[in-house]
């Protein structure tokens, strides 16, 4: 039955997230308007009765390419023979904690969820947005021993996304004229977003935006605590426009990138171009070939300043990684 159907694993299934996420990957936008779908959906016991709701509301969407949905609780069970994994499902930070405050609780899931990944489909992609994302994605990705580690990604682009956006505000420009913004390092306050390489079209966003003071003093800050900013003025964690930039990640790992484009992902950090520490998840402008090849974009400029930036949200990786070494 649905032989030809891609099987699509969501955990966190009634979280705020997943109620803006699983409309629009079973309509087709991600995955094409002819390919069938079949959604495995992953819920703690005491969200159940809220899941089955949304199974509801997603049958009464009548979609065409929505062949199955199957819930559960056991991640073995959910994830057996998936072609993708997105992982969303964890607690989410408060007003004035960091996302790292959140690996005591969230690390462990990733460890039980990556040793269930072991019965994916070894083509499987993991894409990990419960924070903090990137180490997460490290422990899934060491308790998943049968999956390629270039498999695994970790979620920046809801960064990227503000940072085209607040570049376009500035510059008068549409977003689609802002290329070349990368996200790298940490889902942190420590995360560079990097205007130095940008383009506004084929110019250099230091050309078109000529306060250099707004660029080095404001637009870098207000990138790096826009979640933080969010979070006190809803109490509550972005929840659409990360689903978004799930959505807008999922198609650029898909699709080929536009020649003068990059996207920002965090992936696995060994043989890196830029002499940034082997084995960890970490955020690179990467892209994806004609032959659907993902790889880290290797002419990125890194002047001083810039590598200085880069130098902390590292090390912030490395300490985050010694917190978890008893998980992996
Ligand atoms: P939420 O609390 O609304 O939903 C999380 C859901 O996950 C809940 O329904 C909960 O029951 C479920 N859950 C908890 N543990 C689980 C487990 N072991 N297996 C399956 N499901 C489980 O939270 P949210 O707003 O949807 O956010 C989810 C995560 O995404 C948080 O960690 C948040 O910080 C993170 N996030 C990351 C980014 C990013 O850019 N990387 C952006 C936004 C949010
Ligand atoms: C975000 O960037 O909005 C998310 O990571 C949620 C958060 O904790 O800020």
């Amino acid at each position: 039955m649905h032989k030809n159907s891609l099987k699509v694993a969501v955990t966190g299934g009634a979280g705020q997230i997943a109620y803006s996420l699983l409309f629009r990957i079973a309509s087709g936008e991600v995955f094409g308007k002819d390919q069938p779908i079949l959604l495995h959906i992953l819920e703690v016991p005491e969200a159940f009765g809220a899941l089955e709701g949304i199974v509801m509301e997603l049958e009464d969407c009548s979609y065409p390419l929505l062949k199955q949905i199957k819930i559960g609780t056991d991640p073995c069970e959910l994830f057996e023979d998936i072609d993708f994994a997105i992982l969303v499902g964890s607690k989410p930070r408060g007003p004035g904690m960091e996302r790292k405050e959140l690996l005591a609780e969230n690390g462990k899931i990733f460890v039980t969820q990556g040793k269930a990944l072991n019965s994916a489909k070894k083509h499987v992609k993991v894409f990990v947005v419960g924070n903090p994302c990137n180490t997460n994605c490290l422990i899934a990705m060491h308790h998943a021993h049968t999956i390629p580690k270039e498999n695994f990604f970790a979620m920046t682009r809801l960064d990227e996304n503000r940072a085209r956006a607040q570049l376009a505000k500035k510059a008068h420009v549409n977003v689609t004229d802002i290329h070349r913004v990368c996200i790298w390092g940490n889902h942190s306050s420590t995360q560079v977003p990097d205007y130095y390489n940008a383009k506004i079209n084929n110019s250099p966003i230091s050309h078109i935006i000529q306060d250099q003071k707004w660029l080095k003093d404001q637009f870098i800050p207000l990138i790096q605590k826009r979640g933080a900013q969010v979070i006190a003025a809803r109490g509550k964690s972005s929840a659409a426009s990360a689903a978004n930039a799930i959505i807008d990640s999922l198609k650029s790992l898909l699709n080929p990138t536009p020649l003068q484009d990059i996207y920002s992902v965090g992936i696995f950090s060994k043989n890196n171009p830029y002499g940034i520490s082997e084995e960890l998840i970490f955020s690179f402008p990467c892209r994806t070939t004609l032959q659907g090849h993902i790889e880290i974009v290797k002419d990125f400029t890194i002047d001083k300043e810039l590598r200085e930036l880069i130098h902390l949200t590292e090390k912030e990786l490395l300490e985050e990684k010694h917190l978890i070494h008893h998980l992996l």
